[in-house]
């Protein structure tokens, strides 16, 4: 029984949707319907860092249901900030009463999330000091931190390494900085914006990222009486302030679901309405759908996103910085690559292992192969970069059901797509983990027509 499809199991659906870990889909059918798209999960969750910087309560609305703004929530929670639920979506946050957490209980909420790296800067404003948890251990994953640390000690922060992580200090008030970042980290720039913007004088970024949730959180900076100069040639300046003061604001939507959800109706050929999506953000990723073969149309509400029926066309992507073509996109896209006709080459170079995923997909019966190295191209726009890996999809072949387990939250939405897009019955387990970053996932699929039951 397919419990979406009773009234009971609509409830046990609704009452358990991010809980629910492995899930038995029936594919083969076009998802066709409408989603909506609530803040992007990577600008609501520093929004939620920077209401701590400030000496009165904030309000943040368009806050999704998603795993980590829990998890920035128990953190905020765990350093005596108030966070209370003013409506579906809209939370106050006051940090007047802010205190420093026992270590264990930092660690304890922040699971594996990389957000408690961006509380340094105002903790160290607010109280002096400040904990990473786990560094170099599975929970921070292998992504690191030295951008971040390098710039915490230019703003004058001591840092004391340990086993149980990192211990930050600021002996004195953070001074302003000169700091050019080796690579436009989109971490490293928010670090340096949260610290800088209350620090005493003037911070010069270089080689700074832009993306456009930077920019959010930049106006929302602006709103608290910071006082921030985007430059040209991804230069940013900060002139610190002595205090700033809450903000209000409505998130940014989330354009890394958009993406998804649009690359869901290519690979099944079927017609998604996303209710949010935003067409400035997305201009890249519109470009290569385009190109693909997909087609959209543009309101003020939203982009319908659809399969042109026929044959879908291969691409060549190479993942950049904004405002290039994100690494956020590739996963769900390449799902849809496996249906277009011709071979299709998607050069990685953002991080240096981002195609785990594709191994369900070749079981699954698609033709990918991962070249760890890269492949080197005469007609590449992004430079190449020491640790970059190319996918090449040759297509179309049909995608058949098979056991699939989520290997993390991108990965883990495009194993979704190529289960509902396979002909026969897959089983996918670890789905739970998709909660950190889609909202109502299994609501959204059912109300898109996917056919699938929760196991036990
Ligand atoms: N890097 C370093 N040292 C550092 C920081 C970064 O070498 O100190 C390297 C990374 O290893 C990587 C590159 O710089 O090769 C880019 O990493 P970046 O710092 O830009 O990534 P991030 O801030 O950790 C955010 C998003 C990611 C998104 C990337 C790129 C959040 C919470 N995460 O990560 O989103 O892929 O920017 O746009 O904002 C996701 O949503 O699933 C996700 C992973």
């Amino acid at each position: 029984m397919n419990p979406v499809e009773t009234a009971a199991g609509k409830a046990s659906l609704s009452a358990h949707p991010e809980s629910a870990d492995t899930i038995k889909f029936e594919g083969g059918k076009p998802l066709v319907g409408e989603v909506e798209v609530r803040g992007a999960k990577n600008l609501v969750t520093k929004a939620m860092v920077a209401a701590l910087l400030a000496d009165s309560p904030s309000v943040l609305r368009g806050v999704p249901h998603i795993r980590d703004v829990a998890v920035v929530r128990g953190l905020l929670e765990a350093h005596a900030v108030t966070v209370t639920e003013l409506a579906d979506g809209e939370i106050q946050m006051d940090p007047r009463g802010v205190e420093s957490a026992h270590f264990a209980e930092i660690d304890a909420h922040a699971g594996s999330s990389r957000i408690p790296i961006l509380f340094c800067g105002p903790l160290l404003h607010q109280l002096g000091e400040a904990y990473i948890p786990d560094l170099g251990g599975c929970r921070i994953g292998d992504r690191p931190i030295n951008f971040h640390l390098d710039a915490l000690r230019a703003f004058g922060a001591e840092v004391d390494k340990s086993n149980e992580g990192i211990r930050l200090s600021a002996p004195a008030r953070l001074v302003g900085a000169r700091v050019d970042l080796p690579y436009p980290s989109v971490g490293a720039t928010e670090q340096v914006l949260l610290t800088a913007v209350r620090a005493k004088g003037v911070t010069e970024l270089t080689n700074a990222a832009i993306e456009p949730e930077i920019m959010d959180l930049i106006a929302i900076l602006q709103k608290m009486g910071a006082i921030i100069v985007v430059e040209p040639n991804r230069t940013i300046v900060i002139e610190g302030v002595d205090s700033l003061s809450g903000y209000d604001h409505r998130a940014i939507a989330d354009r890394n679901e958009a993406a998804s959800w649009a690359a869901a109706a290519l690979a099944t050929r079927g017609d998604i309405y996303v209710r949010g999506a935003h067409q400035q953000e997305l201009m890249t990723f519109l470009n290569v759908y385009r190109k693909v073969g997909g087609v959209f149309d543009i309101d003020d509400e939203g982009i319908r996103f659809r399969h042109p029926g026929g044959a879908i066309k291969p691409v060549v992507i190479e993942t950049d910085v904004h405002p290039g073509f994100m690494t956020d996109w590739q996963q769900p896209m390449i799902v849809a690559l496996t249906q277009a006709e011709g071979r299709s080459i998607v050069h990685e170079t953002v991080y240096e292992n981002r195609f785990g995923f594709t191994d369900a997909l070749v079981k699954m019966g698609a033709d990918i192969q991962v070249y760890k190295e890269g492949i080197a191209s005469i007609t590449r726009r992004v430079p190449r970069r020491p640790l970059e890996q190319a996918a090449v999809i040759t297509g179309p072949t049909p995608l058949t059901g098979a056991n699939i387990r989520v290997p993390d939250l991108r990965g883990g939405f495009s194993h979704i797509i190529a289960a509902v897009t396979a002909s026969g019955p897959s089983t996918v387990s670890n789905v739970g983990i998709i909660s950190r970053g889609y909202e109502h996932l299994l609501q959204k699929l059912d109300g898109l027509g996917a056919t699938f039951e929760l196991q036990e």
